[in-house]
């Protein structure tokens, strides 16, 4: 059977996967079309926006990869119909958040937008459609998709399905450089023609030898594994952190003692206030579920311990700053520095901020929250709790979104950093420290503070695993 080559791509859900995915695929495909499709028509137009300050999310060298081909080989549409219709390759990237009710709730995926994706696929597709599940999927959801594909009643226009699994690996915050220079490309099916295609897509940019193959469930269960695994990695050394905390160790020699190990390797070992992100939760959840359905409840109990401890470090450091502050927050002005799940991004879902700061209002805090690239919009959204002006500042708790870290800190009886940014490893503490009430905290959850010049300042400091 020969097909056509692929021409036209089309991607459903223009977020973070499916934004910057496409937008490199352009960049390093000039051949071939890509449109990014999504429902949701603000994001559309701000993502055609002429203000490349206004795309709808903030990843570092995105800008420049959409001013070299937007309206060249990359478009943004609401058009879905006539974009599907016209494919020959459709990459489905919507949102698959934990179901919030019914079966598996709190736990198994939320299948609802790719069945609407499948759907709709499987009513406007023409002729034979490449579908490329890029979203993470729960295992055999491919199956679920070729059922839907494959039940379309309209056999007029003789469509037929291939589909694929392709994963992504991107990290928020490198995606770009994640995407041109990735350690590895995964396609799952059983199409050879179709894997080849696909194939071919990525050997524009990405060696032979960095392209697998696998069966399609190896595929979907891998991203699963990957992401449990960097997890994992997480809760270890922050369960470590805590450890060191007590004990006089510091976690900052530990790490370079045990990544030195080759077998362990140093990447990916800083502890902080927890992981967050739109992946790691769902992912390890998903997981979970599929073990426990297998009835491997061993297995299950295994990553919902990475899970708990995740959730305990978030718990415990809220602890230690009410603690420190003579046991009582309420009425006293903190200074959140970051709201980001991670430097360089301004997606805030499941921030570790997020905990944090809600436990502190929940204590009566007053929050004076700066992220640099996070809206009042996002944090309000994250915290279900409308911002308050500064004048209102009182016994109970509010939360005001600040324009610097100066304005943040001003009043406030403590600095607590929750996000990476680098401009954090800058920060002019002298200055900070004037603005404060005295005696003045700076808790650093990140590790990115010259601690010893804070001290020298005249703060009361407090750094994780140390
Ligand atoms: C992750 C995976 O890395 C990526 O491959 C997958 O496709 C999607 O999920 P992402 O969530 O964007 O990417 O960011 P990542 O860099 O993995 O960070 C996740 C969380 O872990 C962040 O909250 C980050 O601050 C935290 N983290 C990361 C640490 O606390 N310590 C580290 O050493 C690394
Ligand atoms: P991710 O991080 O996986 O990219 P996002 O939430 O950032 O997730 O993006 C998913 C996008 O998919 C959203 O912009 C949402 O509007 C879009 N979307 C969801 N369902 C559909 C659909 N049926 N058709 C088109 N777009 C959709």
């Amino acid at each position: 059977m020969s097909r056509n080559h692929v021409r036209n791509i089309c991607c459903i859900g223009a977020g973070y996967v499916g934004g910057p995915t496409m937008a490199v695929f352009a960049d390093e495909c000039p051949d071939l079309n890509v449109t990014v499709l999504d429902i949701n028509p603000e994001k559309i137009s701000l993502w055609n926006s002429n203000d490349l300050s206004e795309l709808p999310i903030f990843e570092p060298g995105l800008d420049k990869v959409i001013l070299r081909c937007r309206n060249i080989n990359l478009f943004f549409s609401t058009d879905i119909e006539a974009n599907i219709a016209n494919a020959d390759m459709i990459f489905i990237s919507v949102n698959t958040p934990t179901k919030t009710r019914g079966i598996g709730a709190g736990k198994a995926l939320d299948l609802k937008w790719v069945e609407s994706c499948a759907r709709q696929i499987a009513k406007f597709a023409t002729g034979h459609t490449i579908v490329v599940e890029k979203s993470t999927l729960p295992v055999r959801t491919a199956e679920v998709m070729k059922t839907i594909l494959n039940s379309s009643n309209d056999h007029s226009k003789s469509k037929t399905f291939s589909v694929l699994s392709n994963p992504e690996f991107l990290a928020e915050g490198c995606a770009i450089n994640d995407l041109k220079n990735p350690d590895r490309v995964l396609i799952g099916g059983e199409d050879e023609l179709a894997i080849n295609e696909l194939a071919n897509i990525y050997l524009n940019w990405v060696p032979s030898s960095k392209i697998l193959r696998t069966n399609i469930w190896s595929s979907e269960l891998s991203k699963l594994t990957a992401n449990a695994f960097l997890a994992q990695r997480i809760s270890s050394i922050n369960s470590i952190s805590a450890l060191c905390e007590k004990c006089g160790a510091n976690i900052e020699e530990v790490v370079d003692a045990i990544g030195s190990d080759t077998r362990i390797g140093n990447q990916f070992l800083n502890s902080g206030p927890g992981f967050g992100g739109s992946c790691f939760q769902k992912d390890i959840l998903n997981l979970i579920y599929i073990a426990s359905n297998y009835g491997l409840d061993d297995v299950a109990n295994y990553w919902q311990e990475v899970l708990n401890l995740n959730n305990w470090q978030k718990e415990r450091i809220s602890k230690l700053i009410v603690q420190n502050l003579f046991g009582t927050v309420t009425g006293k002005r903190i200074a959140i520095l970051g709201f980001a799940f991670k430097a360089n991004t301004n997606d805030t879902r499941e921030s570790p901020a997020i905990q944090v700061c809600e436990n502190l209002l929940e204590e009566g805090a007053n929050l004076a929250i700066y992220d640099p690239k996070v809206s009042q919009e996002s944090i309000e959204l994250a915290l279900g709790v409308k911002e308050t002006s500064v004048d209102e500042f009182s016994e109970l708790s509010s939360w005001v979104k600040c324009n610097s870290d100066v304005e943040a800190c001003i009043g406030a009886d403590a600095i607590v950093v929750l996000t990476n940014w680098e401009q954090f490893t800058n920060i002019s503490l002298n200055k900070l420290y004037e603005k404060m009430r005295k005696p003045a905290w700076l808790f650093d959850t990140r590790a990115c503070i010259d601690i010893d010049t804070a001290k020298k300042i005249g703060f009361n400091t407090w750094r994780i695993g140390i």
